[in-house]
């Protein structure tokens, strides 16, 4: 009887996968804004920016160049006040990613007298920057022989290789990683890396992989690839009530600002407990997810509040830092 011949082994076939992925690459890969340019600080905005926001939201709604329109390069961002580099970030969520830029912006000009640096291994030292990120700046930014692995050649990995454990374990990350060094072109660092991601983020898609068009499929191991990558189980979702309350006066709206949270310096609704509005009537709910938390939000209209805040006008409130789903029950009630 034939032998039926497996898939091809990818570290076996090194130099025919690479041009194989290079070729497809430059036939389908996608023009970004981010793809356009070399300068290291732009690489490394758009890299913060889609650790959080989809390539598509980012693209439709200009994200990128608006917030390089206002800050250009990392001298511009290092003299910002919080206030504007919050209201720049505003509906990106995880505003520490933010605060981190501009933490950068400094160092690099007080400790690297303004040279960004190329190399991986420097670029991690600096504060928010963690090792896929510094592989992308370096590598995209300055075509140097850094590996990458986010959420999409971490699959792309596992199926090819067909990785039966869990890829986000201390042991199952540090093959991963490996592997993406291996393949790694050490002759064209800038155009593997965007050509194994972009195949990880179309055909090689976590729900629906189209192995049929894949043109890594002559290596690819995996049987299932549908089963793949393996993960540890999700952290559980927290249900949290929040009673929120609405003081309207003049025209105006009373809001507080954050505190000692990682939303510190954001305007919100003041809260009150559970027992505070037992005897209000709830004007309306709301409800929104922000990380693991699932909350519903009860409004309750009234005439004076004790925490500490300010009122504002409609005009004023644009101009404020107020996380999304916080200022869409603003606008919805104001
Ligand atoms: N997602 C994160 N970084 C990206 C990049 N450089 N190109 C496309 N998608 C990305």
């Amino acid at each position: 009887m034939e032998k039926k011949r497996g898939p091809k082994q990818p570290l076996k076939h090194l130099p025919a996968l690479r041009k194989t992925l290079h070729f497809w690459f430059a036939e389908n890969g996608r023009v970004l804004p981010w793809r356009r340019t070399r300068d290291p600080w732009a690489i490394l905005v758009s890299e913060i920016m889609l650790q959080q926001t989809t390539v598509a939201a980012v693209v439709a709604n200009r994200r990128f160049e608006n917030f390089l329109a206002e800050f250009p390069d990392f001298k511009t961002i290092a003299k910002a006040a919080e206030p504007q580099l919050l209201k720049a970030w505003e509906g990106l969520g995880y505003y520490n990613r933010v605060r981190n830029l501009q933490k950068t912006a400094i160092e690099v000009l007080e400790s690297h007298h303004g040279n960004f640096p190329q190399d991986a291994a420097t670029l991690e030292t600096l504060p928010g920057i963690g090792r896929y990120t510094a592989g992308a700046v370096s590598s995209f930014a300055y075509d140097q022989a850094a590996p990458i692995v986010d959420a999409n050649i971490a699959r792309v990995l596992a199926r090819l290789f067909d990785f039966q454990d869990e890829i986000d374990s201390t042991p199952g990350q540090k093959q991963i990683w490996e592997w993406a060094e291996e393949l790694l072109d050490f002759k064209n660092p800038r155009l593997f890396n965007s050509a194994i991601m972009e195949l990880g983020q179309t055909h090689c898609s976590s729900n629906k992989p189209n192995c049929l068009v894949c043109p890594l499929k002559q290596y690819c191991q995996t049987q299932t690839p549908e089963d793949l990558p393996r993960k540890k189980p999700r952290r559980k979702m927290v249900i949290i009530e929040e009673h929120a309350l609405l003081w309207v006066s003049d025209g105006k709206i009373y809001l507080t600002q954050e505190e000692g949270s990682r939303r510190k310096g954001f305007w919100r609704l003041p809260l009150a407990t559970s027992e505070e509005t037992a005897h209000l009537e709830a004007q309306s709910t709301h409800r929104y997810t922000i990380t693991h938390h699932k909350v519903t939000l009860s409004l309750y209209p009234v005439k004076t509040v004790k925490t500490k805040g300010e009122f504002f006008g409609a005009e004023e409130l644009k101009e404020l830092p107020i996380a999304s789903p916080i200022r869409r029950v603003i606008e919805s009630a104001f």
